[in-house]
Order: structure tokens, then C-alpha cells, then sequence
């Protein structure tokens, strides 16, 4: 069987990120802000399938980030979301995006094996171990307040998943936080696993995604420290005989003219910014979670109000695609990217931007 598309070929990998959210990344009260319904994620998935972009990869969110929109408020679980998505593409990757503590492992074992048999081979896993503390609330979930703990679960988690997909008889489980009695995986995923992707940003998830994930997610804000970054990541990797790519995320905002672009940011993240939804946002990130640099916090702010922290790609066609040359000249092994309107806008981006990274030899 072929490679999976996610891990074959050494092109700069493309994908989508939150279209099942509402707002997907911009917290703006613009009225063209994202309508995550399903019928726009079929009709952009169709289209990012035909243009070549390698993925999507959606947010797991329980509760929103209030605000006058209530960003993030309303979110199609993506379990079923990515299959359905499987279903109605030919050759892009679908990832779902999985809570540890929400969600079973010998459930979700049976269920990524299930879409990945809908996809013929093309569903990912993002592993989220847990930071929102108001959404574990709101589940009845404690959030373990050390990250040991919060790792040590989702390191057990994600054994007994892979146990499930490599053994070929009925085994019992008997750990910290799982038990489980004469279990088997079948079906298992088609080629026996599918990629992961994990995103922590604290030393202990750096070691559960060095240990365990195929790409590692995680925000450019600072090119420079990017780059020393990302060769640590790998180093760590490498020191455990692993090979770990290391993903970010971006928002775009492509237009004809540098001045169109820039004056679209302004109305959608600075005159039409939900504030109190973008304060919500950065607390949480900085109250339970390391996934962005503590210290850059100031310069990070207007970047959530702009794409929830992404690395901005604002301007014309060239801009957009030497902003995308950057990161790939930094070591990012690819990104995603989110538009205010993913269906209205990825378009322009597919027929200008597109052929300016397949001339500069990236795609
Ligand atoms: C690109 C990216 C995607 C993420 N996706 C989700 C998600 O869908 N749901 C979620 O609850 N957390 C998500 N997270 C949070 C991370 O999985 C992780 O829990 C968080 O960055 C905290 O890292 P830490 O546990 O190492 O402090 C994401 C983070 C990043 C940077």
C-alpha cells in the first residue's frame, strides 16, 4: 500500500485548521466572519481537494469563548466531521482532534480505524492532552494542575490505543488510568497506524510528542527563535532514534493590493474585533496552557484578534507566498491556513499563490 498522503513526497505541507469552529480563528463580529456549517465544509473540502492542499485538521472545543459572537461557540465534532469529510474526498488528509480525558481510547482506537477504512487510508489524529479548564468543568472533568499528570494520562492513553492497533489477540489492560478486560483492535487502521500530530508547547508535552507524534504543532510568532526551536525539536527526536516535522499555523489576508489587504485586517481584527472573546482567549491560553511564548504576550494579543495567534500572511499574492517561503526556509515542515471565509477566499489564494510556491520550488 502506498505511503499515507500526509507522510509522502517532501513538499511544504498545506492545510486548513478550525473550519469546523465558528469564526474558525478570527474572533471579529464582521457578518462575513466563518459559518462553520456543514454544508461550508464540504463545499471548501471538494475544493481544497481538487487544488492539491494536503489537510485539514479541525479544533475539539466544548464550550465557547463568550464575547458578543461567542467564539468557538458553536463546533462540529470532529470525529464525525472528518469522517463525513473522508467520505466526500478523494485524496486529502482529515484529521480528527481528540481530548485524552473526553474520550475513550478503546472508542476512539475502533473509531480512527472506522474512518481511516472511509478515507482508504487518509485520517490523521491530533492528541490533545488537556489545558481549558473551564471546558474539563463543564465536561464534570478535573484538569490535573501538573502537566506530569496531564501527559502521563495521555502517554497511557495513546499505548493502549497503539496496543489496540498492533496486537493480534485479545489482551487485558491493567494501568494508572485504564483498565480494560480481554479487549482487541479490529479493525485497525490500514496501514496499522495513521499520523499524529500533537501541539504542547510545555517540556513535558514536548517529550509526549517527541516520544510519540509525526508533526508537532506550534505557533511562529519570532522566525529567529523558530528556527533555533524547531532544531531542538528535532534533535530531541532524533536522540530517540524519531523523526518529528514540526507544523505552525497561519491567517491569511491576500488581496490585489497590499492596501486592500492590510485595510481588511484592520476592519476585521482591530474595528470589528470581539474584545472580550479575544481577552478570554488569551487568559486561558496563558493561565493553563505553555503553547505560546509567555513573554511575547504584548506582540501575541493583536495576533489572536487576527487568526487566534497565527503567523499573519497579509498582502498581496508575492507577499503571501514569500511569507510562506519563509516559514518553509525557517524549518517548518508545512502550515495551515484560515481566511475570515474560507469558501469566499480560497480561491484567490489557490490561483495566485498557488503557482508563485510551485515556482519557487516548495510545492
Ligand atoms: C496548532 C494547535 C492546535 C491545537 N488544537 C487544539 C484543539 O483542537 N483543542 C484543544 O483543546 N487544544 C488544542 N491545542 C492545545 C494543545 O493541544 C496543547 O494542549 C496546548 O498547546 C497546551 O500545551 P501544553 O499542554 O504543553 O501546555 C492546540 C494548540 C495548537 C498550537
Amino acid at each position: 500500500m502506498t505511503q499515507h498522503p500526509m507522510l509522502s513526497g517532501d513538499r511544504f505541507r498545506l492545510g486548513t485548521f478550525s473550519t469546523n469552529c465558528s469564526s474558525g480563528m478570527t474572533p471579529t463580529k464582521v457578518p462575513e466572519r466563518w459559518n462553520n456549517s456543514w454544508d461550508n465544509n464540504l463545499k471548501l473540502a471538494q475544493m481544497l481537494d481538487e487544488a492539491g492542499i494536503d489537510f485539514m485538521l479541525p479544533i475539539a472545543r466544548w464550550i465557547g469563548y463568550g464575547g458578543e459572537t461567542d467564539f468557538h461557540g458553536g463546533v462540529l465534532e470532529t470525529m464525525t466531521w472528518a469522517a463525513g469529510l473522508l467520505a466526500a474526498t478523494k485524496n486529502i488528509a482529515v484529521f480528527a482532534t481528540i481530548h485524552t480525558a473526553a474520550n475513550h481510547p478503546v472508542v476512539v482506537a475502533k473509531q480512527m480505524a472506522t474512518i481511516d477504512q472511509i478515507g482508504h487510508g487518509r485520517a490523521g489524529l491530533n492528541i490533545v492532552a488537556g489545558w481549558n479548564k473551564p471546558e474539563y468543568e463543564a465536561l464534570g472533568l478535573t484538569l490535573p494542575d501538573d502537566h506530569e499528570t496531564r501527559y502521563a494520562y495521555a502517554q497511557e492513553w495513546f499505548d493502549l490505543v497503539r496496543k489496540l492497533w498492533t496486537s493480534e489477540d485479545h489482551f487485558d489492560w491493567d494501568g494508572t488510568y485504564f483498565k480494560a478486560a480481554k479487549v482487541k483492535g479490529d479493525p485497525k487502521p490500514m496501514r496499522g497506524t495513521v499520523p499524529i500530530i500533537n501541539a504542547a508547547g510545555s517540556p513535558q508535552g514536548r517529550e509526549f510528542a517527541t516520544d510519540n507524534a509525526n508533526f508537532l504543532f506550534t505557533p511562529a510568532i519570532d522566525l529567529e527563535r523558530s528556527k533555533v526551536e524547531i532544531a531542538e525539536l528535532k534533535a530531541q527526536a532524533k536522540a530517540k532514534g524519531r523523526d518529528v516535522n514540526v507544523l505552525t499555523f497561519s491567517h491569511v489576508i491576500c488581496r490585489p493590493t497590499e492596501d486592500e489587504a492590510k485595510e481588511y485586517a484592520d476592519y476585521t481584527a482591530v474595528q470589528n474585533a470581539d474584545t472580550d472573546a479575544v481577552d478570554n482567549l488569551v487568559r486561558l491560553q496563558f493561565a493553563h496552557a505553555h503553547s505560546f511564548p509567555h513573554d511575547l504576550l504584548a506582540q501575541i494579543k493583536h495576533l489572536f484578534a487576527l487568526g487566534h495567534g497565527g503567523f499573519p500572511l497579509i498582502g498581496t499574492p508575492e507577499q503571501v507566498a514569500d511569507g510562506i517561503v519563509k516559514l518553509h526556509a525557517t524549518g517548518f515542515a508545512g502550515t495551515t491556513l484560515s481566511f475570515v471565509d474560507y469558501v469566499e477566499e480560497f480561491p484567490y489564494f489557490r490561483d495566485h499563490v498557488l503557482p508563485r510556491l510551485e515556482a519557487a520550488g516548495i510545492r
